[in-house]
């Protein structure tokens, strides 16, 4: 990685605003002031059922579908667009849709009624929330992931706004989510120690991504140059789902064990529908 960089610039939030709201049940309402960027975040603690949370994690490690990332101490079901073409993207999550359903269509699953409940709130205002399309083909609808990394970071401090600036990805339609709120939804099912959730207060410019060479990617930032700024740490369980702004820089930090999540990035691109994407 070339390092012409001494400081990462770009837009910090108010203090005020750099904070996660935390709440026993989902709110849809904070969902929405998320995709709105009136919010940085806010979990739901413990809201996933138990029966839920044993089948998905039971289904995850039991399928076919599940492939060890490259070079990457994940395992997953589900394709990511992350630095590739929007057509290699969408060939692959043809291809892992059937496993990708089979975790998600568990009694009381947690996507299908996070996705109901924030529906039922984007009516109120004219909107839906649907899986992105691009002539004909569907992204992924969520991807499954467990990390197990050893180190500082089980996942390296990124964003999620820069890989939908990939030319390979031109007229896909997530790169209009870019013009309001580029939001990350996590559900975690399966969670034994450490493993937070690290943001810090910045949203690198384009400059800063150039100069480390991750114009498309957004991964990943050294963590020397992210001391300068705030950063908060966020302890995440088994049966909590969280919704934050993924322009923010963030990592998951030292994880012990399986810490199995199931999300997806989503963001308005236009008034009245929100899509989502992996
Ligand atoms: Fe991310």
């Amino acid at each position: 990685m070339s390092r012409e960089i001494r400081r990462i610039t770009g837009f910090q939030t108010d203090p005020d605003f750099f904070r996660f709201e935390e709440r026993e049940e989902i709110d849809c309402g904070l969902v929405m002031d998320v995709l709105r960027g009136r919010r940085l975040g806010v979990i739901f603690r413990d809201v996933i059922p138990e029966d839920a949370q044993k089948e998905s994690v039971a289904r995850f490690w039991a399928s076919p579908g599940r492939e060890r990332r490259n070079g990457e101490p994940s395992y997953h079901i589900g394709s990511y667009h992350w630095n590739k073409s929007t057509e290699a993207y969408l060939a692959e999550a043809a291809q892992t849709a059937g496993p990708v359903r089979d975790v998600l269509d568990v009694p009381n699953s947690p996507w299908h009624s996070f996705r109901s409940g924030l529906a039922e709130e984007l009516a109120r205002y004219g909107a839906v929330i649907r899986t992105a399309r691009h002539e004909g083909a569907e992204a992924s609808r969520a991807l499954i992931r467990a990390w197990d990394k050893e180190g500082s970071f089980a996942l390296e401090p990124h964003e999620d706004a820069a890989q939908c600036r990939d030319p390979r990805q031109a007229g896909f339609e997530v790169q209009r989510a870019l013009d309001r709120e580029i939001c990350a939804v996590n559900m975690c099912i399966e969670h034994e120690e450490g493993g937070r959730l690290v943001l810090w207060n910045i949203r690198p410019d384009d400059a800063s991504r150039r100069a480390l060479g991750i114009e498309h990617t957004g991964f990943s930032y050294p963590a020397d140059l992210l001391a300068d700024f705030d950063e908060l740490r966020l302890d995440v369980r088994r049966g909590d789902v969280y919704v934050f702004n993924g322009s923010h820089v963030h990592a998951v930090d030292t994880s012990k064990g399986n810490r199995t999540n199931v999300s997806f990035l989503m963001g308005f691109v236009d008034e009245h529908n929100v899509v989502t994407w992996t």
